[in-house]
Formats: structure tokens, C-alpha cells, sequence
């Protein structure tokens, strides 16, 4: 396409040859792709002075990462021999080159998980009442499993008690691209990262990065499914091999939205010891069988805290995850079973309030090991995430 504007189109636009390699490694920090490969160089030519000028097309005007990209060209071509001195021209993409740019992410408004070819796996988690930890265990397993190098996703569901944007210390709006939405993307920080060769992410969407909540882009309509639609359909997460869904309690209007439009998604069903299980059991797995979800497992939150003296608090009891995993394995039909127990850990809420989690903040604490088995549990070898386990009865 962009016959109108042939500066744009690659394979060809003006870029000095000595300069390609190192420009070769700019990625756009949202989008996690290289510039070239975006179309977003629009040409960099090395003058004799030693001067390298690089135009740069930013997706929207108001980019908030601009100062992030003009940086990292300058860093980029400052290591290259013959340049002196670096000058970023920055401009915005015409409509026609952000339709062009979407063209080449593939972004198209249907939801890529529901895809029959797709490879992401995800996890719907659900629990039967509110406060039992839903919300800091989808962050947790997020973040352990950009730990162990995993590209993540996080749809913070819960629309009106929203609360993942605070557990990753995210304070800024998404950005938009048309009605395509950019995630905010969170890196693993360094000394969190697994020997895996690959650095994993977390991309993040959630009502509460808008800051004016009633902003016609997710309140189309005043429907809660339109907002998950547009969730899972506008916002471009690109490859992930993991999208968690963090669902409001219960069973209600948007986790059964969530089901009818990710009918693959498998769900995790949190829960306090305290043996309320029969219920919870009941209504999680009727809502899977209704919509055709597998039900993958149960994990326990708020488990014994070992004390100081040896002792274990049981504060909130003990049992009721096994409990529930047991009912469920009755209720569906196959064996579904109890992930793990995550204990009540003073230190998850505190990191909870600081914007980083747990399992990359304080990785030796009791309830990251139980987090970090968790995970390992749901992980898959690279490339088959996505793929029916063979272990998976159905
Ligand atoms: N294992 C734990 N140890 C200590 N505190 C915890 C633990 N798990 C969760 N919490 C704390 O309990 C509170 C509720 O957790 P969270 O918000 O994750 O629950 P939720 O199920 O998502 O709640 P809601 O139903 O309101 O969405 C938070 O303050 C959180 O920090
Ligand atoms: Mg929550």
C-alpha cells in the first residue's frame, strides 16, 4: 500500500548502510519490535561530517515514549565508528502509515486467542468470593513466569475493583494507535531473571491505566462485555505465550463474557483454606461446563504462615483447597487438581502496595517458592503453550 507516501515503504527506505546494523537494534518499547521493521525509520543518512540524522515516525503525536525512542537511536548509532554526533528528526505517522504499521503487526479486531491456531495459553482466575488473593496470585504467576523468560499478558477483568495496574506500579495511560491500544509492557528486572536466554515481559491493559474511565475508547457502551472485547480484541499484546485473566469474584455478567469469547481458556480457581469449598466448586464448575472452559486446577491462598517459634498459623484453616479440588474432580469429571498452597506472607501484600511483585522484589520469601512451583506448573515448553497437554483430560 502507501503508494502516496514511497518513503515509507519498505524494504527501501533511505538508510545508510553503515548505519543499518545498529539501528537494526532499536526496538519500539511498547510494541517490543524493531523500528526498521515497523516502518517507523523513515531514513538515516550518515553526512560527512560524522553527523547520522535519523527521522523517526511516532505512531501518535503525543507519544509518551518518544524521549525513550530518541534515546535509545541516539545510544544505538553513538557506538558506530564514523558518527559523531547523533541528530533524531521525529515526526508523526500519516493515517495511512498507521494503517500500514498495524497491517504489519497483522492487528486485526478479532481476538487472537480464540484463534484455533493460537499458541498463547491462558488462564482465566476466578475464585468463588472476593479477597482471597485473586488478584496478587494472577501478578505473582505473571511475573514468575516472565521470570523464566516467558512473553506475559495480564487482562485486569475485574472492571470495577481494578487493582493490577497498582500491583505493577503502573502510572501511566496506554497508548492508542487508532483504535488499536498498546499495552503498557513491564521487563523483568534484571536480578529477577531465570538463565533462560530470553528476557521475559508483562503486558499489562487494564480500566484503571485510562485516566478519564469514561473515555468513549473502552466505554463504547456502558456493557462490561463490550470492555472485555475490546480488551482482548483492540489491545495488540502480539505473541504472548501466557495471558492471565484476573476476573472479578464469582460467577457474574463478566465471567461468563470472558468464557463465551476465550471458551480455550483454563481456569484457576483461587481460594482461602476455609472450607467453603462445596459451593465454589459448584459454581465454577457449572460456568465451565456451561461455556466449555476446562477447569486447570486450584490454588490455595492465605495457608499456613510458618511462626517465628515453628509453629504454623492457620489462620485462615486448613484443607479447603484440596477440598475444592476434590469436589471439582467430581463435578467435572477429571482430575483436577490442587496447584499448590500459597501461605499468608506479610511480605506479598507489602509488595503488592510497592508496585513490584513479590516473586521478582523478594524472591527467597516462603510464598514466592509456592508461586514459583505454581507456575512451573502451568508453564509448557517453549511453543506449545497453547497446545492441549497430553495430560489434559477431555
Ligand atoms: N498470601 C498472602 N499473604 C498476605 N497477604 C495477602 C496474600 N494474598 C493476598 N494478600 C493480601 O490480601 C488482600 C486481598 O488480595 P487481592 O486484592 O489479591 O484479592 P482479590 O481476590 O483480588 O480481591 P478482590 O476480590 O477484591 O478482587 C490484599 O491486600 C493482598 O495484598
Ligand atoms: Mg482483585
Amino acid at each position: 500500500m502507501s503508494s502516496d507516501h514511497p518513503e515509507t515503504a519498505l524494504p527501501d527506505p533511505d538508510i545508510d548502510p553503515r548505519l543499518r546494523e545498529a539501528l537494526g537494534t532499536v526496538q519500539d518499547p511498547e510494541l517490543q519490535r524493531p523500528l526498521l521493521e515497523l516502518g517507523m525509520v523513515r531514513r538515516a543518512v550518515l553526512e560527512a561530517d560524522g553527523t547520522a540524522v535519523v527521522g523517526v515516525l511516532l505512531t501518535i503525536s503525543g507519544c509518551p515514549l518518544r524521549g525513550t525512542i530518541e534515546g535509545d537511536v541516539q545510544e544505538a548509532l553513538t557506538g558506530v565508528d564514523e558518527v559523531q554526533r547523533v541528530v533524531v528528526e521525529l515526526d508523526v505517522m500519516t493515517p495511512e502509515q498507521r494503517e500500514e504499521l498495524k497491517e504489519r503487526l497483522g492487528h486485526t479486531r478479532v481476538i487472537p486467542f480464540a484463534q484455533p491456531d493460537s499458541l498463547t495459553r491462558v488462564h482465566a482466575v476466578a475464585s468463588g468470593k472476593g479477597g482471597v488473593g485473586k488478584s496478587s496470585v494472577t501478578a505473582n504467576l505473571a511475573a514468575a513466569l516472565a521470570a523464566r523468560g516467558r512473553s506475559v499478558g495480564v487482562v485486569d477483568a475485574d472492571i470495577h475493583g481494578f487493582s493490577i495496574p497498582g500491583l505493577f506500579g503502573i502510572d501511566r495511560g496506554p497508548t492508542k494507535v487508532d483504535e488499536m491500544i498498546l499495552p503498557a509492557v513491564v521487563r523483568v528486572p534484571e536480578h529477577a531473571r531465570q538463565d533462560t536466554g530470553t528476557p521475559g515481559s508483562v503486558k499489562v491493559i487494564s480500566i484503571g491505566m485510562f485516566t478519564d474511565p469514561h473515555t468513549p475508547v473502552v466505554w463504547r457502551g456502558p456493557l462490561l462485555d463490550r470492555a472485555i472485547e475490546q480488551f482482548l480484541a483492540d489491545v495488540h499484546f502480539g505473541d504472548l505465550d501466557h495471558l492471565l485473566l484476573d476476573l472479578p469474584p464469582g460467577t457474574g455478567d463478566v465471567a461468563i463474557s470472558v468464557a463465551q469469547k476465550l471458551p480455550r481458556s483454563r481456569v484457576l480457581v483461587v481460594s482461602t483454606p476455609q472450607h467453603a469449598a462445596a459451593g465454589i466448586a459448584e459454581r465454577a464448575g457449572t460456568l465451565a461446563s456451561m461455556t466449555e472452559q476446562t477447569v486447570a486446577g486450584v490454588i490455595e491462598n492465605m495457608s499456613a504462615m510458618a511462626m517465628p517459634d515453628g509453629s504454623m498459623l492457620e489462620l485462615f484453616g486448613a484443607g479447603g483447597g484440596s477440598e475444592i479440588a476434590r469436589s471439582l474432580t467430581e463435578r467435572m469429571g477429571y482430575p483436577v487438581d490442587l496447584l499448590g498452597s500459597v501461605p499468608l506472607d506479610v511480605a506479598l501484600r507489602e509488595a503488592g502496595d510497592s508496585g513490584v511483585p513479590l516473586v521478582w522484589s523478594k524472591p527467597s520469601s516462603p510464598a514466592v517458592a509456592a508461586l514459583a512451583r505454581i507456575a512451573a506448573r502451568i508453564d509448557g515448553p517453549r511453543g506449545l503453550a497453547g497446545k492441549p497437554l497430553g495430560v489434559t483430560p477431555r
